[in-house]
């Protein structure tokens, strides 16, 4: 039997031997007391690599986002976003559950910025009558859409709208190290165009686990208190941080390997590999769930994320021979 090759998540990822080493290495000390060198080296070395004030460990990146739209946006206010954004569809309401905020959302065939629709959409204070507009949002990279990258050109016009109209931008970066592998944008370019922003180490960068807000000072000691209050407190946790710290010093520029393999997939599939941005490719197939079923039978996992969509993902754990013996299970499955 040959090996398992498992392309649902690249948060399928396992920690490396010398992530484990670093891991087991790591100085710690009490969190909540704010005693985790190992924690607050991550949490300054990430806030100046987006070139912001200060950043903040999260466990998940579901945390992160709520923290940070929650810094721009209180009960009863709204939060503009793409419709298949990982926070609109994917957090389990957690938005309106914690924060009591609201969401309106635009539809972009590659998740990305309709800046027309958000002018239409975009509502001021009108006193009490309209719920009032206090953030847009935008993932990069987007994960349904597949893994697409947002242009610092899209990004600035939308950037220059919301700070004229007052109110912040939010980007969800749980995959940010993507789209700056992909396109060699640098990470502060990211962060000068965001109020805050949520990123994970735990998807191709192959952490175990971890996320992490980044901002303001203010706005991270504001979600520092939310985070305790959410459960979110951790002790000695610069075990799991040292794993990030690893994974940046190791796993980025290894990205440009899990964008190529995606490709070679895409091509596979007959999917126009130009289309294909980073590690995510995504499939429109009315047979979706019989595609799974009979990959899986010939030890390739891949999973739907819609009725008709199927989506494959590469990371770490998949390497060239890998990515060739599941091209050619795929051509054959989808031919
Ligand atoms: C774009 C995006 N944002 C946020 C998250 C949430 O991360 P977590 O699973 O750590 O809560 C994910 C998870 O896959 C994601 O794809």
């Amino acid at each position: 039997m040959t090996n398992l090759i498992d392309l649902r998540s690249d948060t399928l990822t396992r920690p490396t031997p010398d992530m484990r080493t670093a891991m087991a290495r790591a100085e710690v000390g009490d969190d909540v007391y704010g005693e985790d060198p190992t924690v607050r080296a991550l949490e300054e070395r990430v806030a100046g690599l987006f070139g912001h004030e200060d950043a903040l460990f999260t466990p998940t990146g579901s945390m992160a986002n709520v923290l940070a739209v929650r810094t721009l946006v209180g009960p009863g206010e709204e939060v503009l976003c793409e419709s298949s954004a990982h926070i609109a569809r994917a957090e389990l309401g957690a938005h309106a559950a914690y924060t009591g905020l609201t969401m309106r959302t635009w539809s972009h065939p590659r998740g990305g910025v309709d800046l027309p629709a958000v002018e239409r959409m975009f509502a001021p204070d009108m006193g009490p009558f309209f719920v009032r507009t206090k953030a847009v949002s935008v993932e990069n990279t987007h994960n349904f859409a597949g893994g697409t990258v947002l242009t610092l050109a899209d990004l600035d016009a939308l950037h220059a709208f919301t700070t004229a109209q007052g109110v912040g931008l939010h980007v969800d970066g749980a995959r940010i190290w993507n789209a700056h592998v992909a396109t060699g944008t640098p990470l502060s370019a990211y962060g000068a165009r965001a109020e805050v922003m949520a990123v994970c180490l735990s998807k191709g960068l192959g952490a175990p686990v971890g996320s992490l807000v980044v901002g303001s000072a203010e706005a991270m000691a504001e979600s520092r208190v939310w985070r305790k209050r959410m459960g979110g407190g951790m002790r000695q946790v610069g075990i799991l941080a040292a794993a990030g710290l690893h994974a940046l010093d190791h796993h980025v520029e290894r990205l440009a390997e899990d964008h190529e393999h995606a490709r070679l997939l895409a091509e596979a599939c007959g999917v126009d590999p130009e289309q294909v941005e980073t590690n995510i490719v995504v499939l429109e197939r009315s047979d979706a769930a019989e595609l799974v079923e009979a990959a899986s039978a010939e030890g390739i996992r891949i999973s739907t994320v819609g009725p008709r969509t199927v989506r494959l993902v590469t990371h770490l754990g998949i390497d060239r021979e890998d990515a060739q013996r599941a091209a050619t299970v795929l051509a054959k499955l989808t031919s």
